[in-house]
């Protein structure tokens, strides 16, 4: 059973994302979908958004015999690792410009925990200028998000600025 760790904050879920998981999913018999609880950062949507929308998200995509959970974290990312009995995290790297800080990451975490291994992917070309900061600016400036993110998180992004 080789389980892998896909981090982030997903806010939101973008179709990059989505690519690095089916890709994950050829290697890999289970992905959990670890969203990062940070209580520094000011999110667009809470951890309890994120976990329902990741959810019915992954529901509709393909994973054949790989299993995808949802889950969310604090702290150390190894140690959430470890006591997921995971052997790997899973981080997409998009550009050259990504590569330096995922580096930096993933050697701190061999350094905190040596057992568990970084395994960088690459998504499609297509996805290689998305990212979930991009996309709440096109979204907020009044910017088309198809394409980018799945129907239904753009849908969850109209509905909570939607005037009530
Ligand atoms: O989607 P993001 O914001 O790029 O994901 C960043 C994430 C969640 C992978 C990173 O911030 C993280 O692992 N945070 C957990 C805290 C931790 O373990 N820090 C030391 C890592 S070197």
């Amino acid at each position: 059973m080789r389980r892998a760790i896909y981090p982030g904050s997903f806010d939101p879920i973008t179709n990059g994302h989505l690519d690095i998981i089916a890709r994950g999913c050829k290697l890999f018999d289970e992905i959990i979908i670890a969203i990062l609880v940070n209580p520094e950062k000011l999110p667009f949507f809470s951890i309890d958004e994120r976990r329902e929308m990741l959810g019915e998200v992954l529901g509709q995509i393909k994973s054949g015999s790989c299993q995808l959970r949802v889950d969310a974290f604090e702290g150390l990312l190894v140690q959430y690792a470890v006591a997921q009995q995971a052997e790997a995290i899973v981080r997409g790297i998009r550009a050259i410009s990504d590569y330096e800080f995922e580096l930096q990451m993933a050697l701190m975490n061999r350094r905190l925990e040596p057992t568990i291994e970084t395994v960088f992917m690459m998504p499609a070309e297509a996805y290689s200028y998305v990212s979930s900061r991009l996309v709440k600016e096109v979204f907020l400036l009044g910017g088309a998000l198809d394409g980018l993110v799945p129907p239904l998180v753009e849908a969850r992004m109209k509905e909570k600025v939607a005037p009530r």
